[in-house]
């Protein structure tokens, strides 16, 4: 199965002298774990031009995600010179529970961890498994389509609307703001992007407030996500209209691009190792840990970042409060300190503590979910398509915190 080659030190030595997280080159988007691999064995906590720190090593990452003392997840400090305070990209990302920390973060996760119960995620199963089948049976009369808008975008969209009761024919617009928003998180976006991101905030926020108003007016007998947390079964202090309306979108954000890119990232994977596809078909059981190693050897969510705010010690280095740290989960997924043949993709890899959803507090709330989306998606795919092979002119989408492909054509004739 093929593995990344080790770059040679001088080589090594070149990409870590010019890694800049601002200024990335179209070969780091095209593949980063050359750089990655240099980084994590020449300077794993490597400090940026602008004074943050890049840190690389499973070790470093697993300790900085389980201790919300001594690092923070709030990013007012970051999001104002970088958005604008008051403007429509800082008060979502300020107001969403994954950059915020307690007591404000515990209130809306428990709300949602509460509203996205396993009877809530087995409820969708049979949903879930009927539209993956329509997309096959689609793709099959096609003959060629796009792996990433024909197949693996048709399903979050369908199932985090599912989960919050949106109308189907109201969901066309809302992986366009997703990306917009989530897009605007990338180190270094541009002016453009930045204002397709307030924009899209708006758009969907008056979206969100419509929906919310409508769901009001007849709580009675809707047990979806957004009733229940409408009517606040926790007991605790409710959300205000600002909190539920950022966080609804949140939710609808969270679950889109990256389950998107969990399913695109992995098919494309199997498609490209034969090998790889053959066991995984032949011993079908194995979907559960092929999921797992798509999410380590792919990771949708390449980068988190936390806030020193107390001094600490991270692999021998003292940190002082302030400092601004990048953690990249798709670096810390390939250390070999952790991943025995860590280059390698093996569909029945065991064990495998991946940090794709992170891990601690703020570790993924809809980890179940998206799971289930992944297993049910690739392990449909290649049963009913067996003859899907990949054609030229698969195009990445070009971001470091999120990674994926723009477009991936296939052929099933
Ligand atoms: C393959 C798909 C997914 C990946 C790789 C992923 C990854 C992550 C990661 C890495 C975080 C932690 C961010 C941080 O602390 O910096 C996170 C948080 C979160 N995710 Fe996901 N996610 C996925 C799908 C979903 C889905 C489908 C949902 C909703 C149904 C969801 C809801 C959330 C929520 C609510 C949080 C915030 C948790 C908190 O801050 O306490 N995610 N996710």
């Amino acid at each position: 199965m093929h593995s990344a080659p080790e770059p040679a030190r001088d080589q090594a030595e070149a990409l870590v002298a010019a890694f800049d997280p601002a200024r990335l080159p179209d070969a780091f988007y095209a593949d980063p774990y050359p750089t990655y691999a240099a980084l994590r064995s020449l300077a794993p906590l490597h400090r940026c031009p602008d004074g943050s720190y890049f840190l690389t090593r499973y070790a470093d990452l697993d300790a900085v995600y389980r201790d919300r003392a001594r690092f923070s997840a709030d990013k007012k400090a970051v999001f104002g010179p970088k958005f604008g305070e008051g403007t429509p990209l800082y008060a979502h990302h300020t107001t969403s529970l994954v950059f915020s920390d307690p007591p404000y973060h515990t209130r809306v996760r428990r709300q949602i961890v509460g509203a996205l119960s396993p009877g809530a995620i087995r409820a969708m199963m049979p949903g879930l498994a009927a539209l993956v089948g329509r997309l096959c049976d689609a793709a099959a009369l096609r003959g060629r389509f796009d792996l990433v808008e024909d197949f693996a975008a048709a399903i979050p969209v369908e199932v985090i609307g599912n989960l919050l009761g949106v109308p189907h024919d109201e969901r066309g617009a809302l992986r366009g703001w997703s990306l917009a928003i989530l897009g605007a998180l990338d180190p270094a976006p541009t002016a453009a992007a930045l204002e397709r991101g307030h924009q899209s905030v708006s758009e969907f926020l008056e979206f969100t407030r419509a929906l919310v108003a409508d769901r009001r007016r007849d709580l009675r007998g809707e047990d979806d996500l957004l009733s229940r947390l409408i009517r606040d079964e926790t007991g605790g202090e409710p959300l205000s209209e600002h909190e539920l309306l950022h966080n609804c979108i949140f939710l609808l954000n969270a679950g889109h691009e990256t389950t998107t890119n969990l399913i695109a990232n992995g098919l494309h994977l199997l498609l490209s190792r034969p090998e790889a596809r053959r066991r995984l078909v032949a011993e079908p059981r194995l979907i559960d840990r092929a999921v797992e190693e798509c999410l380590r050897y792919e990771s949708p969510n390449q980068l988190g970042n936390r806030m020193v705010v107390e001094p600490v010690e991270i692999g021998g280095r003292r940190f002082e409060p302030g400092t601004y740290l990048t953690l990249c989960i798709g670096a810390a997924n390939r250390d070999p300190a952790e991943f025995a043949d860590a280059e390698r993709f093996d569909v029945g890899r065991e064990p495998n503590r991946h940090l794709a959803f992170a891990a601690g507090g703020h570790a993924c709330a809809g980890m179940s979910v998206a799971r289930l989306e992944g297993q049910l998606a690739i392990a449909e795919f290649l049963e009913r398509l067996p003859r899907a092979r990949l054609l030229d002119g698969a195009v990445r989408n070009r971001r470091a915190r999120f990674r994926g492909f723009a477009t991936i054509p296939v052929a099933v004739e």
